[in-house]
């Protein structure tokens, strides 16, 4: 049995989250508000209710707002160090740069985008009962080309690491949760920058060392995409994905503290409301993300988007599987469907935009 407040966590959030921009413009993709929370105060209270207490955060894109968030980690009831990279050194990179600030021999480093409900403390037993030298949890999904594929013998052993093939030989992938063995971590190479996906597993396996698949069929998902961070947030909000951060307030829809919202407004799906938005009459909002100071206005439609700090959505307008950026303000009628982005600021007139020509 592993003593977890004998283990090291590190986070890797130093991406630049370019699949979730513009909203990753103006905050890097572990801030971007789920169910009312920076998303990495998600992680990091699964991290600190496994009972490990010491957290070092790899950033680099914006690695300032971190520290103001977090500060030293005490509220969380943790000890959070920061380790910022001046060049993003890739995972592999940002691995290796932490190992002097590590205290003990086994580390648990995980992805800083992905909302999970493994069982941590069955993951570094499992590690440790099986003395392996890298332990990663797998999981399976429906199409891993975007993973990394990781194949496993009949003993659980990994045997290959291939990152993001379009030939995958199984659907078992990585789902971005390592547990290392100190010395593993010391014998990364430093000063440049390197994947562990496609440099340092590959690695490991060609040298011999033990790396071990732990599956589980928890919740899992990786939020890097506009689809999936709406799919993630909806199940945050509807008490399907896990979050020790979230007591008791889960429901079809969670809106918070100084936020109005008209009688008559409809929010279903797992819609979140940021502080101090306003929702008026008429609005239907299904699946909808909708961060702090946002205005919809009457008749609006709102479905599995996101729309950006500030932003105003005008009257009868219809937002469907888009993305809004901060500030921006979407003219009454306007149409806007199957993953339109709108950047920061961007002022849409009155039916300015449309998909069809019913009125
Ligand atoms: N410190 C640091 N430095 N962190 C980085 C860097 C860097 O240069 N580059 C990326 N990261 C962080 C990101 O912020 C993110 O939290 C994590 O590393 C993974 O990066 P993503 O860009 O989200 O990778 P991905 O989703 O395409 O693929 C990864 O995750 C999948 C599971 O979610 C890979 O690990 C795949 O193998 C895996 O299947
Ligand atoms: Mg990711």
């Amino acid at each position: 049995m592993v003593n977890p407040a004998e283990v090291d966590a590190v986070v890797l959030v130093g991406g630049m989250g370019t699949r979730l921009r513009p909203l990753t413009l103006s905050a890097p993709k572990p801030m971007l508000p789920t169910a009312g929370l920076a998303f990495l105060t998600h992680l990091l209270s699964r991290i600190a209710e496994a009972g490990i207490e010491h957290v070092v955060l790899g950033t680099s894109y914006k690695a300032e707002v971190f520290e103001s968030e977090f500060g030293d980690g005490s509220k969380l009831g943790l000890q959070i160090e920061y380790v910022v990279e001046n060049e993003p050194l890739g995972t592999g990179g940002g691995i290796a740069n932490v190992a002097s600030r590590l205290r003990y021999d086994t580390a648990i480093v995980f992805n800083g985008d992905v909302l999970s409900g493994c069982d941590l403390r069955a993951l570094l037993d499992s590690h440790s009962s099986r003395e392996a030298d890298v332990t990663l949890h797998l999981v399976r999904v429906g199409d891993p080309r975007a993973f990394g594929c990781v194949p496993t013998d009949s003993d659980g052993v990994v045997t290959a690491f291939l990152e993001k093939t379009q030939d995958p030989p199984t659907d078992q992938i990585n789902a971005g949760c390592y547990v290392f063995k100190r010395s593993v971590i010391e014998a990364i190479p430093t000063g440049r920058a390197l994947s562990v996906e496609r440099e340092v597993f590959p690695g490991l396996l060609a040298d011999g060392k033990r790396v071990c698949g732990y599956v589980d069929s928890s919740y899992w998902r990786d939020m890097g995409t506009p689809e999936d961070f709406v799919r993630g947030s909806a199940d945050l909000v509807r008490g399907i994905a896990p979050s020790p951060a979230l007591k008791g307030q889960r429901g079809e829809s969670l809106v918070h503290d100084g936020a109005s919202v008209a009688p008559g407004a409809l929010l279903i799906g797992g819609t979140v409301v940021g502080r101090g938005a306003e929702i008026s009459g008429g609005a239907r909002l299904d699946g909808a993300v909708i961060f702090d100071g946002v205005r919809v206005e009457a008749g609006a439609v709102i479905e599995r988007s996101i729309i950006g700090f500030g932003a105003r959505v005008g009257p009868r307008a219809l937002i469907r599987d888009g993305v809004i950026g901060d500030g921006a303000d979407i003219g009454a009628r306007c149409e806007l469907l199957r993953g339109a982005r709108v950047w920061p600021g961007v002022q849409l007139p009155d039916g300015g935009l449309r998909f069809s020509t019913d009125v």
